[in-house]
């Protein structure tokens, strides 16, 4: 299965993932991952993605297609994946297509987890007080919702209007999203 979650920052894509990669038996594949990986190992792509993931801005999409493209060719990923944050904007959705099908690893779904903003700002202010993520301060929060409104809903009308995409309702306890994820994937998963 080759999915895509979307959804707004603190909809649960990452959270669904690790749980559905176990029982899906495939790799779950986040840039925003990849990035955090990347800033604490200090490379030079960390480093310079640190001031803007700190600002709530997107990293630039060379960087992040090049991070993607090297994730993908493990061995672990070519029995499918969940990929998580990745497309964000309408370019690197042309850059995702273009990808999957020189790889031979068409998208077959993307499901939009859906969640009201009022529990978005909850769900990011207890992870804000258990984690200590650098980018859940209100103030960017705050700019990562609109850029997400500004750059990622596109993104979601593209798969709609190609057929591809499902829409979760992702208020519930874990297993129950899950449950509901499961049921929206094509039949051959
Ligand atoms: P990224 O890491 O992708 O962050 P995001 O999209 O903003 O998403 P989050 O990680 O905040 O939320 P989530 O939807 O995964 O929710 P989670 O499961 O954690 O990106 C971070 C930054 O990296 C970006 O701002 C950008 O700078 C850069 N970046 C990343 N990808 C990029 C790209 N493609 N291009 C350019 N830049 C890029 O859940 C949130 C909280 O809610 C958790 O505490 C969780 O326990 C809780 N929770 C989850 N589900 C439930 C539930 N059902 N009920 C109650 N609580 C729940």
């Amino acid at each position: 299965m080759r999915l895509v979650l979307l959804g707004a920052p603190g909809s649960g894509k990452g959270t669904q993932a690790e749980l559905l990669k176990g029982e899906l038996g495939i790799p779950h594949v986040s840039t925003g991952d990849l990035l955090r990986a990347a800033v604490k190992a200090g490379t030079p792509l960390g480093i310079e993605a640190k001031a803007v993931m700190d600002a709530g801005q997107l990293v630039s999409d060379a960087i992040v297609l090049g991070m993607l493209e090297d994730r993908l060719a493990h061995a672990d990923a070519t029995k499918g994946f969940i990929l998580d944050g990745y497309p964000r904007n309408v370019a690197q959705c042309e850059a995702l297509e273009t990808l999957l099908a020189r790889i031979g690893q068409p998208l077959e779904v993307a499901i939009k987890l859906d969640v009201p903003s009022e529990l978005i700002v909850d769900r990011i202010a207890g992870r804000a007080a258990a984690q200590g993520r650098k980018d859940d301060t209100p103030e960017t929060v705050r700019e990562r919702l609109r850029v997400y409104a500004e750059q990622t809903e596109p993104v979601a009308r593209h798969f709609a209007q190609i057929g591809k995409l499902k829409v979760v309702d992702g208020v519930g306890d874990l297993a129950e999203v899950s449950q509901r994820i499961l049921g929206a994937l094509p039949q051959s998963a």
